[in-house]
């Protein structure tokens, strides 16, 4: 990645998580008021880490169609800030490399995860989901979580998956995907103010996976699912309303929390959702 002029997209989508409410900081700030001390383990932080729909479950859930054993080395792509890696490491012993594209989530991940002490088992490369900087058949299983949405090139991603997993690896990951109704102007918006670069529905998944050469694939729509899981990360949101306003300032705070009404608007009238596949190389 180094010395590579970025392309508007990512330029985007670093703008977009450079302005997002979850951040190292953030997630340090709420365990020291959760806890009052400066002590970390993995589980003080899962809390506030996890920037995905459904937490530590829906992590699980996918560490399971993945086949995850103390054995398996892991790929996550698009790893954020770690949670989820620092997860399944501490719970299922197995060893996690992130692919964080955003420089200050990748330097967070790896500092949070030196702080609770996994830096044995966890570790993260700055690098970009559609050119995997890992020679061919590394992993035993490739997980990835609401990242896809920022990848233009899917296809690309999932041929980088394919080509670093193992023969009989696991590929299971987790996406927004639309719906029949959703407009020009509303996947426009979603672009423009999310990064939301392209969507993707279950079956359109379906077909790429297929052309990408995985076998065995297996989609599940999780709509209904996310539907109350954004309810409430809404209030969520609105309920750390001092925090990003100090962080951030009201204007964006409103800002955001428009992008944010807008977005559940769309799952709540069906036009939005969430899927999460599986499939073995
Ligand atoms: C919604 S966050 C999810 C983070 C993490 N998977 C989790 O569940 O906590 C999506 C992450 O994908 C990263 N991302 C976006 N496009 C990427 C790309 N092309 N390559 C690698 N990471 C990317 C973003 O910077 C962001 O940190």
């Amino acid at each position: 990645m180094e010395g590579r002029a970025l392309q508007p997209t990512a330029m985007r989508i670093l703008d977009f998580y450079d302005r997002h409410p979850i951040s190292e900081s953030q997630v340090l700030d709420a365990v020291r008021r959760a806890r009052g001390d400066e002590t970390l383990t993995a589980d003080d932080l899962y809390p506030f880490d996890q920037d995905h729909y459904g937490g530590l479950g829906a992590v699980d859930a996918l560490a399971r169609r993945a086949g995850i054993t103390p054995a398996s080395r892991v790929l996550d792509v698009g790893a954020g800030l770690g949670g989820p890696a620092r997860f399944l490491a501490s719970r299922r012993g197995c060893r996690v490399v992130g692919v964080e594209l955003h420089p200050d989530r990748a330097a967070g991940m790896e500092r949070l995860t030196r702080r609770v002490g996994l830096r044995h088992a966890v570790s993260v490369v700055r690098a970009d989901a559609t050119a995997l900087p890992f020679g061919a058949a590394r992993f035993d299983a490739c997980l990835s979580q609401e990242a896809l949405l920022h990848v233009a090139d899917k296809a690309a991603v999932l041929a980088e998956a394919r080509r670093v997993l193992l023969p009989g690896g696991r590929l299971a990951f987790s996406d927004w995907i639309a719906h029949s109704g959703l407009g020009d102007l509303e996947r426009a918006r979603l672009a423009d103010w999310m990064a939301a670069v392209t969507l993707q529905s279950l079956d359109g998944y379906r077909a790429l996976l297929g052309r990408a050469g995985f076998r065995g694939v297996e989609a599940e729509d999780l709509t209904d699912e996310w539907r109350a899981i954004l309810r409430e990360r809404l209030a969520m949101y609105r309920a750390l309303r001092e925090d990003t306003v100090r962080r951030l300032g009201e204007a964006r705070y409103r800002e955001y929390d428009a992008l944010y009404a807008f977005f559940v608007g769309l799952v709540e009238a069906g036009k939005l959702g969430g899927g999460r596949f599986s499939a073995t190389r």
